[in-house]
């Protein structure tokens, strides 16, 4: 076990609760406020992508808070970030698809001027619980021609089974 990592998941701070009753929830926050240990999280994510993806060509993040690792983790590998985001949010030529949630449904979209055919993509976020969110941004991938080589999360909560709904390969740093 790699201690940077023990650091990192000593500062997740547990909402019982939240946002719901009988929802533990694990907050990344305090790990942003602490530079040193933010920046050995980066640096695994980075070590992980570099072993995982050597090819990758472009890191995508997944609103919000896989905004908060992906342009940082990019720039270290010299490659170019792109958002997904949820719909209305971004401007021009758009692809798009449709995610479950846990009430009802939501839309995420890419521009598609970020996607060149066959480009190695690295698909970074906060948190995998259900999987719902990292399936739909696979197949929106996909959808625009490239190729997820690689889907890099912070923390995994393993008893919702998220990865069993996800068909690339999947990392995570942090189970509970
Ligand atoms: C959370 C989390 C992941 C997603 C995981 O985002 O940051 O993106 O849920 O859930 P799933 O595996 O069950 O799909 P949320 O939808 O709360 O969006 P936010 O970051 O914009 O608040
Ligand atoms: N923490 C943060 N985000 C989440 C969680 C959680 O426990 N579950 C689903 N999204």
């Amino acid at each position: 076990t790699d201690s940077r990592i023990e650091r990192v998941k000593s500062l997740i701070k547990d909402h019982p609760d939240f946002p719901k009753p009988g929802i533990l929830f694990r907050d990344i926050f305090p790990v942003l406020r602490n530079p040193a240990v933010f920046q050995e999280l980066l640096d695994v994510m980075v070590e992980q992508v570099k072993a995982k993806a050597p090819n990758v060509e472009l890191i995508v993040g997944l609103e919000s808070r896989g905004f908060l690792f992906g342009p940082s983790i990019a720039l270290k590998l010299n490659c170019g970030f792109a958002p997904v985001r949820k719909k209305g949010k971004l401007p021009g030529e758009k692809e798009s698809v449709a995610y479950a949630l846990e009430y009802g449904t939501d839309i995420f979209e890419v521009q598609k001027e970020a996607f060149k055919p066959g480009q190695s993509v690295v698909i970074v976020d906060d948190l995998l619980a259900t999987g719902g969110t990292m399936k739909a941004a696979c197949e929106l991938i996909q959808k625009v021609g490239a190729n997820v080589v690689e889907c890099l999360v912070v923390i995994e909560l393993t008893d919702l089974k998220g990865r069993d709904k996800v068909t690339k390969p999947c990392t995570s740093l942090i189970t509970y």
